[in-house]
């Protein structure tokens, strides 16, 4: 059988993250593309030359012409600008807006088939808007950051408890801005839910709500470390696994932003849910009983989404 195709949109730093995972894993053959001229061909040189030593058969080729995106079965988008430190995701969205718009474009003149991830931000907004330029199927189209976001608060609880992170599973709903969700009733430790790790002494209730206050804020934390742009490891492999459920149809429940008809109460936008991922895209999305207060934290962070979708509109008519 032909390998998989897998299209980076974006070379920088997550899609050059993207493409050393891809070939490692033996993933498929990987198109790298971007405007840039020479950094996709030389990332895509470079980890191919890389091939030889940790033993992989998938080729890499750099490109700057969407022609040879043609018949890819995976295109993960990170094209556009990152955060510097100081501004916030939604500060991006002027420009990574028009770049949305070339790269649907692209997508849908050669590559109609795929599964698309979009990773750029404002990402709840961003994912909206290439669904539109696009026009593929909804359930073709998603965005990527509550596995981001959820391997956060996963790693913080680790970190804390001295617990696996393997035996940690936990979910953040909701936007990817600082008024996310993360869900700590349906977040377990080795089974037990948050509030009953805390009441069994494994971390306290001051340290949960600080693991929650610096899971929201993830992503500026690395960004004002870094100072030049914002978070790559992370964000690759969490796009990888969902490029893995889909292409190996391994119908995994992850967290991330999906087109909602009705579920949850919303529709025609794209938020951070639990979606389950397989051959055929988004195939389900799990509806999480939620209480009051969680229902109050999601209506904030979706509203939050809303303004985002509106300033699109605003911007591009042809969105409105
Ligand atoms: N078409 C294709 N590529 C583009 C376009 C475009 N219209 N515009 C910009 N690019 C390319 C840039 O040339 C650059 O190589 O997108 C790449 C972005 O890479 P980085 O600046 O290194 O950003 P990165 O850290 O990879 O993040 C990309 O993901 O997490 C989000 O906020 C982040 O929106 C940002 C995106």
């Amino acid at each position: 059988m032909a390998r998989a195709k897998i299209a980076l949109i974006g070379a920088g730093m997550i899609g050059g993250t993207l493409a050393h995972v891809a070939a490692r894993e033996a993933l498929g053959d990987v198109i790298l593309f971007d405007i840039a001229e020479g950094t996709p061909q030389g990332k895509a040189l470079d980890i191919a030359e890389a091939t030889a030593v940790f033993g992989s058969d998938v080729s890499l080729k750099g490109a700057n012409d969407y022609a040879d995106i043609a018949g890819a079965d995976v295109c993960i988008v990170t094209a556009g600008v990152p955060r510097k430190p100081g501004m916030s995701r939604d500060d991006l969205i002027g420009i990574n807006l028009k770049v949305m718009k070339a790269v649907g474009e692209g997508i849908k003149a050669h590559a109609p088939d795929a599964f698309v991830i979009c990773i750029t931000n404002p990402l709840d907004a961003m994912v909206w808007a290439l669904q539109k330029f696009s026009g593929l199927p909804k359930e073709k189209v998603v965005g990527m950051a509550g596995v981001l976001d959820s391997a956060r608060f996963a790693y913080f609880l680790a970190e804390k408890t001295g617990v696996s992170v393997q035996d940690i599973h936990a979910w953040t709903l909701g936007g990817h801005g600082d008024d996310m969700v993360p869900m700590v009733r349906h977040s377990t430790i080795g089974g037990l839910p948050l509030p009953d790790a805390v009441a069994a002494g494994l971390l306290s209730q001051g340290d949960l709500d600080a693991i929650v206050d610096r899971t929201r804020k993830g992503g500026g934390e690395i960004v004002a470390l870094l100072k030049t742009g914002s978070a790559f490891y992370a964000p690759a492999e969490s796009a990888i696994a969902m490029a893995k459920s889909y292409l190996l149809d391994q119908k995994r429940v992850l967290p991330c932003a999906v087109w909602l008809s009705g579920e949850y109460g919303l529709s025609d936008l794209y938020v951070g849910v639990p979606a389950l991922l397989g051959a055929g895209g988004v195939e389900k999305v799990i509806e999480f009983t939620t209480n009051d207060d969680e229902k109050a934290m999601f209506k904030k962070s979706v509203e939050s989404v809303q303004g985002l979708i509106q300033a699109c509109k605003d911007i591009d008519a042809s969105l409105a």
